[in-house]
């Protein structure tokens, strides 16, 4: 099966074998006939944010679960427990949480991918992450051949990281996830271009709604969309350093970006390596199929027609050229699949 129509970034690559899955009950067997054939199975959500280094050997399942619903009978207060299933698309669900009014997903309007996904890579943006909002998921674990039930607090969340990408990657089968939301739950502004983006609407006292407006309207604005430029949203992460070495940098580069630390990283403060890989003299830069985007340099984009090795060495020149001017290590942020 050809995978170009199941990744955003819309790379060529081959499955050997692919199964689209819409009924959990489905996976015990599926992956126990993979185990039997000696298959390596690898899971596919909606895609964006995988690169095909190459092609895909094994099994190829693609989560097609569906279903959103409300499930908190016994919780107290105005919470309202959510749970959609993994292969709901994050955008759709987003709003229709925001419809019903259940609020706290707004800041990551327009995030695409799979609600199944989200996790995997603690999704953000705008202030929140996944793991803020997170009640709890229920996945297949491989290991034990069961279904289990994660606390958000079980997930090992980290700045774009999770148990289910770094320390267990592929011992986990996420089936579902619920979503902890509700009318009251305080609206998160603090982050710079959604206030401005609000008072530049003339909105004053702001409901989630307006919230999601803007975040729409921003990511609009800097961010290609998959449908008609292959992407998969930032390929670097930012960075986390020591103050000390972003107060060095910053006395040679003084207009370099830098936010303060976060909650989980007493001490580091996150680089924007955006405005390194633009300073870099990157943004816009177009090598045959692949380029580094116009509008948001931690965004690389491909034309159509060409494969994942000529993404992953422009990637690797990016990081050498950033590595020698700032001394900054990137770390690349979507998983790699297939082989070389
Ligand atoms: N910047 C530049 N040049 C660029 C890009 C950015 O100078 O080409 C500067 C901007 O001017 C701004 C700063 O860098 O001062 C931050 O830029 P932006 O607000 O666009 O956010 P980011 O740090 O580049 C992160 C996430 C995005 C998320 C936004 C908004 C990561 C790896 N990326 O990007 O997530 O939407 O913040 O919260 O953390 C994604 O993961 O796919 C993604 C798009």
């Amino acid at each position: 099966v050809q995978l170009q129509p199941y990744n955003t970034l819309g790379l060529m690559a081959v499955a050997e074998y692919f199964y689209a899955l819409t009924n959990a009950d489905d996976l015990p067997g599926l992956l126990a006939m993979a185990k039997t054939q000696g298959w390596p199975v690898q899971l596919l959500g909606g895609g964006s944010n995988i690169v095909f280094a190459g092609d895909v050997p094994g099994l190829t399942i693609q989560m097609n679960l569906r279903g959103i619903r409300e499930c908190s009978a016994d919780y107290a207060g105005d919470t309202v427990i959510i749970e959609a299933a993994a292969g709901e698309p994050w955008h759709a669900f987003t709003q229709t949480a925001l419809a019903n009014g259940w609020c706290g997903l707004e800041n990551l309007s327009l995030i695409p991918g799979s609600v199944g996904a989200a996790p995997v890579q603690n999704i953000g943006a705008y202030g929140v992450e996944i793991a803020d909002v997170m009640h709890s998921l229920r996945a297949y674990d491989r290991e034990q051949g069961v279904f289990v039930e994660l606390a958000a607090s079980d997930c090992g969340f980290a700045y774009r990281d999770s148990l289910f990408k770094s320390a267990q990657p592929g011992r986990y089968v996420i089936v579902a996830v619920r979503f902890a939301l509700s009318a009251t739950r305080p609206l998160v502004l603090g982050y710079g271009d959604i206030a401005s983006a609000l008072s530049a609407a003339g909105v004053s006292s702001p409901t989630a709604h307006d919230v999601a407006r803007a975040v729409i309207a921003i990511r609009q604005s800097k961010l290609p969309d998959p449908a008609l430029l292959g992407n998969a949203g930032s390929f670097f992460k930012n960075p986390l350093l020591p103050a000390a070495q972003v107060a060095a940098l910053q006395s040679d580069f003084p207009g370099l970006v830098a936010y303060a630390a976060q909650p989980q990283a007493p001490g580091l403060q996150k680089v924007a390596a955006g405005w390194l890989i633009e300073q870099a003299g990157w943004k816009g830069y177009r090598r045959g199929a692949v380029a580094v985007h116009e509008r948001q340099a931690l965004v690389l984009v491909h034309h159509g027609g060409g494969h994942g090795a000529e993404l992953l060495a422009l990637a690797d020149d990016i990081v050498a050229s950033v590595k020698a001017r700032y001394g900054v290590q990137l770390e690349q942020e979507p998983v790699l699949m297939g082989q070389a």
